[in-house]
C-alpha cells in the first residue's frame, strides 16, 4: 500500500523508488517544469529554454501518450516531502523510421547529483519491460551531455552513435537496451 504522510493528499504514482514517486504529469506541473525548461543551463543540450505556452505543450504531449500508449513522460516527486524533481518515463520517439519508447528525464538544478535520474531511469526501463510488450528502449542523448551519458551508461547496453531525424539529422548517442539485456 502507496505511504503517505498523515494530512496529505494521496498521490497516484505510476510507480515508486526506495526516494521517488513517478505519476502522470498534469497542467498543474506547469510551474514546476518551468523551474527546468526556463534554465539555460539545464537547456543547455537543447535548442533553447521554453515558455510557459511550451511547457503546457509539452505536457499535453505526454498526456496523448499516457491515453495513446498507457504512458508518457511522468512528474519525478521526492517522497519524503513531496518536492517535484522534475520528469522521467518513457515515450514514443521516431528513431531510424520506427516509433520506439524513449526514457526522457530531467532534473531541476538543485537537486542534481544525488542520483535521481538514475534512480527514476531505471525503474521506468523496468516498468516498461515488465508492463508493456515492447522489446527494445531507448535513450537519446547529445554526446556532449556528459552528464545525461552517466545515467544512460547506468540503464542501457548499448550505446552507437546514429543521426536523429528529430534533430535534423546531426550525430547524437543512441542508448538502448533489449528485453532480456542482461541481469536486471
Ligand atoms: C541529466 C540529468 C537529468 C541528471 O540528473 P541527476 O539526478 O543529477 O543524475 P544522477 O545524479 O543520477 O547522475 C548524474 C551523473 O552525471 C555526473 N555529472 C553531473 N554533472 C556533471 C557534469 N557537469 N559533467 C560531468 N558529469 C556530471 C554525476 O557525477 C553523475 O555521475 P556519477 O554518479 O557517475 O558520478 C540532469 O543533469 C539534468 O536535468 N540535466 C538537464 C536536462 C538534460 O540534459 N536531460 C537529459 C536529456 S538527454
Amino acid at each position: 500500500m502507496e505511504r503517505v504522510h498523515a494530512g496529505e493528499p494521496a498521490e497516484e504514482f505510476v510507480l515508486e523508488t526506495d526516494r521517488l514517486g513517478l505519476r502522470r504529469l498534469t497542467l498543474d506541473d506547469v510551474d514546476g517544469l518551468l523551474e527546468i525548461f526556463s534554465d539555460p543551463e539545464a537547456m543547455r543540450y537543447y535548442p533553447s529554454t521554453k515558455e510557459r505556452a511550451e511547457a503546457e505543450g509539452w505536457i499535453r504531449w505526454c498526456m496523448r501518450g499516457y491515453e495513446r500508449d498507457g504512458f508518457g513522460m511522468w512528474a519525478m516527486v521526492r517522497r519524503s516531502d513531496r518536492r517535484f524533481l522534475g520528469n522521467c518515463g518513457p515515450i514514443l520517439q521516431p528513431v531510424e523510421g520506427e516509433l520506439v519508447p524513449e526514457i526522457g528525464y530531467h532534473v531541476v538544478r538543485a537537486e542534481w547529483g544525488h542520483g535521481y535520474a538514475t534512480e527514476a531511469a531505471l525503474a521506468a526501463r523496468d516498468w516498461l519491460f515488465r508492463e508493456t510488450t515492447w522489446d527494445r528502449v531507448v535513450s537519446i542523448v547529445d554526446p556532449a551531455n556528459t552528464a545525461s551519458r552517466r545515467v544512460a551508461e547506468r540503464v542501457h547496453s548499448t550505446m552507437r552513435m546514429f543521426e536523429w531525424e528529430r534533430a535534423a539529422g546531426r550525430q547524437l548517442c543512441l542508448y538502448e537496451t533489449r528485453r532480456g539485456d542482461g541481469p536486471r
